[in-house]
């Protein structure tokens, strides 16, 4: 599913970042550009982050 439209992000992208070491939403912002342009994503990715960190 898409998160970020502005990006063309989906939630597994996501949780394939916080695999890989990513431990906020900071972090995947940093790396994927998530919540980059209109921002209106960073509250379902910031818990989608949270969710995969739970599942670590
Ligand atoms: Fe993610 Fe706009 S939907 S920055």
């Amino acid at each position: 599913m898409y998160v970020c439209l502005c990006k063309g992000i989906t939630d597994t992208q996501i949780r394939a970042a916080v695999q890989e070491g990513a431990s906020s939403l900071r972090e995947v912002h940093a790396s994927l550009g998530v919540a980059s342009q209109c921002g209106k994503c960073g509250i379902m990715a910031r818990d989608i982050v949270r969710e995969s960190l739970n599942d670590l």
